[in-house]
């Protein structure tokens, strides 16, 4: 792990990471919805928030996050509209916006039915007009693909090069299709980072991203460095492979 320089939880099983991470979202809520008078958290797609999104609809955490004073964002979308099935807003919605009383005017998604360019012009004048000049989210949740690809930031793909805009388009060529998301600067500047994986499947990117050599071209992961905020990997045993040995 000579590649690191963050906290590193190894759970024992999904559940458990998923119970961290929504006990985490829970009092980052509380904390900043205290303290500032609103939350702001920007949340993934694909698999690893699944089980998050499901213990924050549960009673026990729903009636304890301060819904009305929570903004969520997304780390990245696919170009598709709102309401097909691999939209991120669609899981997002189905998941978590549609058990929980937040409202509309909180949920930011991408506009991923425009034009890709317009669509992330757009993506970053909401993330100014509702973060204002701290452009820094409480909170920013993150996967991890097995190729180490975060948000949509995938290996070789042009967005890892983008370091003035705060969203950006990416054409990622393996998938031949074009994507959203949430640029290194804006993913950065977050008080707080939380990469959550688990599974056998993703050993072998967790190996690379603590242990391989240091690339985030290669590895987009490791282009993940918090500014002077926090990073903290949630992790099980199977992800964390011989780390545990
Ligand atoms: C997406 C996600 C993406 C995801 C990784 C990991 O749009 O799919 O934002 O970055 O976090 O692909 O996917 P899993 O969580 O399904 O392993």
């Amino acid at each position: 792990m000579d590649n690191y320089d963050g906290n590193i939880l190894i759970m024992a099983d999904p559940d458990a990471v998923a119970e961290e991470a929504a006990g985490r979202f829970a009092c980052a809520a509380v904390k900043y919805a205290a303290e500032a008078g609103r939350f702001t958290v920007a949340i993934p797609g694909g698999s690893s928030p699944v089980g998050m999104f499901e213990r924050l609809a549960s009673p026990e955490y729903s009636s304890t996050v301060p819904w009305q004073m929570t903004h969520i964002f997304f780390t990245d979308e696919r170009c598709v509209p709102p309401d097909h099935p691999d939209s991120n807003y669609r899981q997002a919605w189905e998941q978590l916006f549609s058990r929980v009383p937040i409202p509309d005017s909180n949920i930011h998604r991408f506009m991923a039915e425009l034009p890709v360019e317009q669509a992330a012009a757009e993506y970053e004048k909401t993330l100014k007009s509702v973060l204002g000049d701290d452009l820094s989210l409480d909170i920013i949740i993150l996967g991890m693909g097995q190729d180490t690809h975060t948000a949509s930031l995938f290996p070789d793909s042009p967005a890892l090069k983008e370091m003035d805009r705060l969203a950006a388009p990416n054409y990622i060529e393996k998938l031949g299709a074009d994507r959203l998301t949430l640029t290194y600067p804006m993913i950065n500047s977050s008080k707080q980072i939380i990469i959550i994986a688990f599974g056998q499947d993703k050993a072998g990117a967790v190996h690379e991203a603590l242990s391989g050599d240091q690339d985030p071209i290669k590895h987009p992961i490791q282009g993940v460095r918090p500014v002077y905020g926090r990073l903290l990997w949630l992790i099980d045993r199977a992800a964390a492979g011989d780390m545990c040995k």
